[in-house]
């Protein structure tokens, strides 16, 4: 087998074997990585995505806050136990508005990727505020102070800014309607005509039941648009990628 033979030099030589191997993997890596440079989004686009709302993006930071990830993780996997358990796998399209994403390390708890509309706004606030109550042998700790913190939209305006400034697609008036909109969605008696036009498919609620804004309205609103945005009765997946 003279391919053989030839190949026996190479194996025979360690200096040449490290050169050429090291020279393979050159022009593999540069044809790999080379070309994610010039592409401007290695995430194909899906509809439905949207950012999320002044009011869910405050119930994010508080999510991230209190460390809901160390026991959370929000990414199904494409494997069959996963997806008859907690739906649809996880779409990248459906993080890309997320920063930082939360695709966590660790399940103590379920996936949360698909929790939303899952549960009613009354289910989350009893079962956060005492976990027990609901899931007798749950772990998870009790959150109820989140109903006693009002919070308002001071910030939201920046905070929305800051995302815009990392790539999320908020509009100018998108910022300026922020403390508005943060407000309205927890208002069932509110004009949210605007909120929902500028952010198709917000859950509109009085979600923890007692008047004004509290983190647990935000975090609520959160919870429950968490993997809603794409509808999967239509979604088709681009199979020519
Ligand atoms: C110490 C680990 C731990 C932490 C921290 C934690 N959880 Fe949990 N969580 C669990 C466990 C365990 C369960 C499953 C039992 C239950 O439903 O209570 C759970 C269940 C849930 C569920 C129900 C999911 C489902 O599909 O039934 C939600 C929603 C939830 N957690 C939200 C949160 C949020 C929001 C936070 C942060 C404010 C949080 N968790 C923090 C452990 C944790």
């Amino acid at each position: 087998m003279a391919f053989l033979d030839k190949h026996k030099v190479l194996e025979k030589n360690a200096t040449l074997l490290l050169v050429t191997s090291l020279l393979v993997v050159t022009v593999g890596g540069a044809v790999e990585i080379a070309p994610l440079f010039y592409l401007e989004n290695t995430i194909e686009k899906v509809e439905g995505v949207r950012p999320y709302t002044p009011l869910e993006l405050t119930g994010r930071d508080i999510y991230l806050r209190e460390g809901c990830y160390v026991c959370h993780s929000q990414m199904i996997r494409p494997m069959r136990d996963e997806v008859e358990r907690y739906g649809h796998y996880s779409l990248a399209a459906e993080s890309m508005y997320d920063h930082p994403f939360q695709w966590g390390s660790k399940r103590t708890g379920p996936d949360l990727a698909r929790v939303g509309g899952r549960y009613s706004d009354e289910w989350h606030v009893d079962h956060l505020t005492d976990p027990q109550s609901v899931v007798p042998e749950s772990v998870m700790p009790k959150y109820g102070f989140l109903a006693n913190r009002k919070i308002g939209p001071e910030h939201i305006a920046q905070r929305l800014s800051t995302d815009a400034m990392v790539g999320v697609p908020y509009t100018s008036e998108m910022i300026e309607l922020a403390r508005a909109d943060f407000a309205a969605q927890a208002d069932p008696d509110a004009d949210t005509d605007g909120l929902l036009e500028r952010y198709p498919g917000a859950n509109v609620s009085n979600f923890d039941g007692q008047p004004g804004v509290t983190e647990m309205d935000a975090l609520v609103a959160y919870l429950q648009v968490l993997g809603t945005m794409v509808d999967f009765s239509t979604f088709q997946p681009d199979a020519s990628r």
